[in-house]
């Protein structure tokens, strides 16, 4: 039996959009038997359950498939256990956490012996864009960029000073396709501009512990104000948690979750956006977390 636990992250951190991840600790446990198995047997527990596939389109069982490919090797029939500890309402890199978790969960498997950069490039060749399955494989907050052969880097730093994470996530789902396709493909010099000293800014800010700064680097101009009119209340669940002490307020990932960084009033931020969700007709739930700075483990 092979047992991996992984984490789950938040996405852009607004002006880091497709760049930047964060790894939080909500996790994936997911597990793998091949003993006495003759056939594929996946099962699933805790959040969203019902939702997920347990047939072979199962998002964690097609990254085994994939990585098992890509290591030359065949998949044996096996028995693969999922209980997700991932708040189910998308935003909080929880497919990210699926397709990370499976390549990492094949590699020890099948004794592949890819490195976890290695594992990083099969992970995005699945999902697209490095943000959330970087977090999930390396933990910490994690830089990304492509090179000219289209394969990946990612740069983890750890975070050590204590920062708080207070996500909310309004009782909806948003495709992240549909909070994609949304966005424009050409956009001002003036806009991109703001998004990269942001973005440095942001890099720095985290790496020095200077959380204060967070009140204005996390401001972007590629995304948020085009995501926000999917999300009913956005500007008053904004308002809600910087009267309440957050130093920011972003759209964690695509959406719809929204999350605020904070080194205080946790609870007060979180009942804040809450409310102002319910106000605007929709339930939401709200998690404090914090940052998770190892990524993905075997245990
Ligand atoms: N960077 C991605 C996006 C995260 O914002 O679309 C969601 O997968």
């Amino acid at each position: 039996m092979v047992q991996i636990k992984i984490p789950c992250s938040t996405s852009n951190l607004g002006p880091g959009f497709d760049t930047l991840g964060l790894a939080l600790n909500r996790y994936l446990l997911l597990s793998a038997e091949t003993d006495h198995c003759a056939s594929v047997q996946i099962t699933v527990e805790g959040n969203g359950k019902d939702h997920i596939a347990t047939d072979e389109s199962n998002l964690v069982y097609n990254a085994m498939k994939v990585t098992a490919a890509k290591l030359g090797k065949t998949l044996p029939a096996l028995h693969l256990n999922i209980n997700n500890g991932v708040p189910a309402y998308g935003g909080l890199g929880g497919s990210g956490a699926a397709i990370a978790g499976g390549v990492f969960l094949a590699n020890e498997l099948l004794n592949g012996g890819f490195s976890r950069a290695e594992l990083l490039n099969v992970a995005v060749s699945i999902e697209g864009h490095p943000d959330n399955v970087s977090a999930a494989i390396f933990g910490g907050l994690t830089i990304n960029c492509f090179d000219a052969e289209k394969n990946v880097h990612c740069t983890s730093v750890k975070i050590e000073k204590e920062l708080s994470i207070v996500a909310c996530s309004p009782h909806f789902q948003v495709q992240t396709k549909e909070a994609r396709k949304i966005l424009p493909q050409q956009v001002s010099l003036k806009d991109a501009v703001t998004n990269i000293e942001n973005a440095a800014s942001l890099v720095a800010a985290m790496m020095n512990g200077n959380f204060d700064a967070l009140r204005y680097v996390t401001a972007e101009r590629l995304h948020e104000q085009y995501r926000a009119t999917l999300i009913p209340g956005y500007d008053e669940v904004k308002k809600a948690a910087l009267d309440a002490g957050a130093l920011s307020f972003n759209i964690s990932g695509a959406g719809p979750t929204v999350f605020a960084f904070t080194v205080s009033n946790e609870q007060t931020i979180a009942d804040g956006m809450v409310n102002a969700f319910r106000k605007n007709g929709q339930r939401a739930t709200s998690e404090i977390m914090s940052v998770e700075n190892s990524g993905a483990v075997r245990l």
